[in-house]
């Protein structure tokens, strides 16, 4: 394929990363960047555009779409109308409507669409994929995923934490367990007001498994992690250090034929305990490889068509159910009596 040549739309904290992988990556040539309030780029030499409007009287391949969530839709159907493909930053839309007629644009014109739903890219999720897969922990019967990490700087309206973070926990036990309903959702909002700061969702597998995602932007430090449970070994993976670490009885018998890969640790009493290596990589390169796979035509493992709808209507119904559930916190200006 050629050289492929990019205009990157929104230079915040995203897309400064899109900024400096693109340019690492010699399939891909930075054309331009277009942010209205940006004053310089780390690159002098790539032209800085104030509108949409310019980007698209130029000559480019693929726009990167790192602006505000809430203007995710209008940017990529206008990109879309003037035959570029996109990647866009999650969420992909606001609603699964919205999301639907891009992927429907897209298709008309045989354009390329995906989602930077960027865990799935994720080493140890490829990782804890290979384990599922190797049928070690017998049948899957909960996820746990957490995610949580300080206050955004600016929170637009109509942005939330589970639009901010619980989208990419949904993305991935989507793609551990099959489509996906949503049980029940609760958020609340403690610093903004009708702005959803934390929230537990309740999802189920078509087979009977569940999930349960925290999410939260009150704690101080980044937590990423899923827990799973099996009938058989129980999974702990972290998004950060790329680690997934597995637990159970009589493991390292089972494992000799299925995992033989296990690097072992010192077992507590009968448990046995492992970590299955994960060969560690910046997941944001591994998401632009995976784009090159997609717009070349071959097998990936990107968020695009009917899964990138999915992606949208998932965080969608979980905002719903958490507007219809979700219950003031009382200040009762006392400490909380322990019963
Ligand atoms: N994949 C991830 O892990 C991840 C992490 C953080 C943010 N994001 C997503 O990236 C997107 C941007 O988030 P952020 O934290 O970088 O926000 P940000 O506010 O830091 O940056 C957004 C940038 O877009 C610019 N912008 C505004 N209007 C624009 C327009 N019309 N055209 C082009 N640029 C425009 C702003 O000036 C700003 O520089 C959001 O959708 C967010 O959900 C994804």
């Amino acid at each position: 394929m050629q050289l492929i040549r990019v205009v990157l739309f929104g230079m915040g904290n995203m897309g400064r990363n899109h900024f400096r992988v693109l340019q690492s990556d010699p399939r891909y040539q930075l054309e331009a960047v277009v942010d209205p309030i940006l004053d310089v780029l780390p690159d002098p030499a790539v032209p800085l555009l104030r509108t949409v409007e310019e980007a698209l009287s130029l000559d480019w391949d693929l726009a990167v779409v790192a602006a505000p969530t809430e203007l995710h839709y209008v940017i990529v159907k206008k990109i879309l109308e003037h035959n570029r493909h996109v990647l866009v930053e999650k969420p992909a839309a606001g609603t699964m409507q919205e999301a639907r007629e891009l992927v429907q644009i897209a298709a008309e014109r045989s354009l390329h669409l995906a989602v930077g739903n960027i865990e799935r890219c994720n080493p140890v999720v490829g990782a804890l994929r290979r384990l599922i897969q190797s049928g070690i922990l017998g049948r899957l019967v909960h996820l746990t995923g957490t995610r949580a990490g300080g206050f955004p700087r600016n929170v637009k309206p109509g942005n939330n934490v589970i639009l901010d973070l619980a989208v990419h926990e949904l993305d991935v036990f989507r793609m551990l367990l099959g489509p996906l309903q949503v049980l029940n959702s609760i958020g609340h909002s403690t610093q903004l007001q009708d702005i959803f700061d934390t929230a537990e969702i309740l999802v189920a597998g078509r087979q009977g498994a569940t999930g349960s995602v925290h999410v939260n932007w009150l704690t101080p430090q980044r937590l990423r992690s899923i827990r799973v449970t099996g009938t058989d070994a129980v999974c702990t993976v972290d998004y950060i250090a790329q680690s997934c670490e597995i637990s159970g009885l009589g493991l390292r018998e089972r494992a000799l034929n299925l995992l033989p890969e296990l690097q072992w640790l010192e077992s507590q009493g009968p448990l046995d305990r492992a970590l299955l290596p994960v060969e560690k990589q910046e997941t944001l390169k591994i998401q632009l490889d995976q784009l090159h796979r997609f717009l070349s035509g071959r097998e990936h493992h990107l968020a695009t068509h009917e899964q990138l709808v999915e992606s949208v209507h998932l965080v969608e119904q979980a905002v719903e159910l958490a507007l219809q559930r979700t219950r003031p916190l009382v200040e009762t200006g006392s400490p909380v009596e322990l019963l």
